[in-house]
Formats: structure tokens, sequence, C-alpha cells
């Protein structure tokens, strides 16, 4: 059997007095789209942490790929995110001054690569997001919607099976942000599972499952819909 790309079991996480999630349980299987969605401060971006093995849970469990994480050390745990995981974030995280191309390029330090093939996967990547013209500019040549796909490029080139998109249309003009939706929804074509968080009711409602967040608990899993 195939493990989930991520599955959390129970997870908490608290910030000395502040509980941001209180024993969420949730599974992405291979290739799902689905978004998350909440209130502000209602724990999202830290699930999309944990998810992400950014950080750890206070309890339960996380398995990446059928890994427990808590059995590893952290150079095992960046190991295996970096050969799974790939992250977009709402304010892109781009370093001024550095050229689309080596952004992405960069991003693929952790898999051992040597750098001519860093290079050709990145300009692929760049290509998939169709910035194949723009391989030399740095950010402040770039619009935000190009910026955002310079970063899903680089999420992306080492193809993890798992991206997770923080608010990646909340900077962004409805247009742009319809483009780089569109984007996410091709990847996940491609057989990347895509996890969004969004604000956007449209958005989360065109996606194929919805989870709700509220007080740091699942509140809803379109996925464990009951019909009776
Ligand atoms: N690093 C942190 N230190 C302290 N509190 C935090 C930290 N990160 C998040 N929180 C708190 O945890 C709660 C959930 O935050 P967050 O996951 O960012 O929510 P959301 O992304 O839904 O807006 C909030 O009350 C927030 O203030
Ligand atoms: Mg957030």
């Amino acid at each position: 059997m195939i493990p989930p790309v991520v599955e959390l079991r129970g997870v908490s996480k608290t910030y000395g007095e502040v509980t941001a999630l209180a024993g969420a349980d949730l599974v992405v299987e291979r290739g799902e789209l689905l978004a998350i969605v909440g209130p502000s401060g209602s724990g999202k971006s830290t699930l999309l942490n944990i998810m992400g093995t950014l950080g750890r849970p206070t309890a339960g469990t996380v398995l990446v790929d059928g890994h427990d994480i808590d059995g590893l050390g952290d150079r095992r745990l960046s190991a295996l995110r970096a050969g799974h995981i790939g992250f977009v974030f709402q304010s892109f995280h781009l370093a001024p001054g550095v050229p689309a191309l080596d952004a992405v390029a960069d991003g693929l330090l952790y898999g051992g690569r040597p750098r001519a093939r860093r290079r050709r996967l990145a300009e692929e990547a760049l290509r998939r997001v169709g910035l194949g013209h723009r391989l030399y500019n740095e950010p402040h040549q770039l619009s935000g919607g190009e910026k955002q796909r310079v970063a899903i490029a680089r999420a992306v080139a080492g193809e993890p099976a798992l991206l997770l998109a923080d608010e990646p249309t909340g900077a962004l003009d409805s247009r742009s942000g319809a483009a780089v939706m569109e984007l996410l929804r091709e990847l996940h074509g491609g057989g990347t599972a895509v996890v969004v968080i969004t604000h956007d009711r449209d958005i989360a409602a065109s996606l194929p499952r919805e989870v709700r967040i509220k007080d740091g608990r699942i509140a809803h899993d379109s996925r464990l819909e009951v019909v009776v």
C-alpha cells in the first residue's frame, strides 16, 4: 500500500499559553488537491508548517510518506522534507537581487545534484510555469504574479510529492491570483498533491476537497462527509 503523503494524528501545538492546534487529524493522499480555510488566527499556518515538518508538534504524530518524524533527527528530517515537500508563501520569499534561474536552482541545493543539473532542472521548472522568458530577471523586475510563479517553480523543481501553499494568492490581484490557481491545478494534474490555504471562499469551494479549521481544530473535512 502506498502511504499518504502526509498524515497528522491528534496533533497539537502550543506556543506558551497559546494553543494554535488542538488535536488535529488530517490525511492527505498522493495526488490530492485540497483547500484549508478558516478565520485569521485559527491555526492554518501552524497546520501547514507542521504538515511540512518546518515545526514539530507539541503532541501527536506526524507521518511523511509513512515515516514518523518523531524518530528523525533534524538532519534526516531536513533531507526527508527536501525530497518530498515544496513550499509557497503569500510573500514569495524571494531574495532581492537574485535572478529567477538562480533562485530556483538554489532551491535544489539540498538534493546533492551537480550545479549544471540544478540549473537545467531550474530552467525546466521556470518554463513549466510560463517564465522561460524571465530566467535572468530579478524580483524587482517581475510582477507579483510572476514572482509567485518563480516561487512555485522553486517549490516544484525537485518534483516533490506534496506542495504546500500558504495563501498563495493573498498578495495578488484577482487576475494574477487566478493564473496562480490555474498553475496549481496543472501541477495537481501532473500528479503532485497540492494543499492550498486560502481566505477566498470561491477558491476553496472550487477545489475537490475542503478542510475547515476553527480554534485549532478541524471543524469540517469534506472528504469525511457521511451521506445519511
Ligand atoms: N511562533 C509563534 N509564537 C507564538 N504564537 C504563535 C506563533 N505562531 C502562531 N502563533 C499563534 O497561534 C495561533 C494560530 O496562528 P496561525 O497558525 O498563524 O493562524 P492562521 O494562519 O490561521 O492565521 C494564533 O493565535 C497565533 O498568534
Ligand atoms: Mg496564516
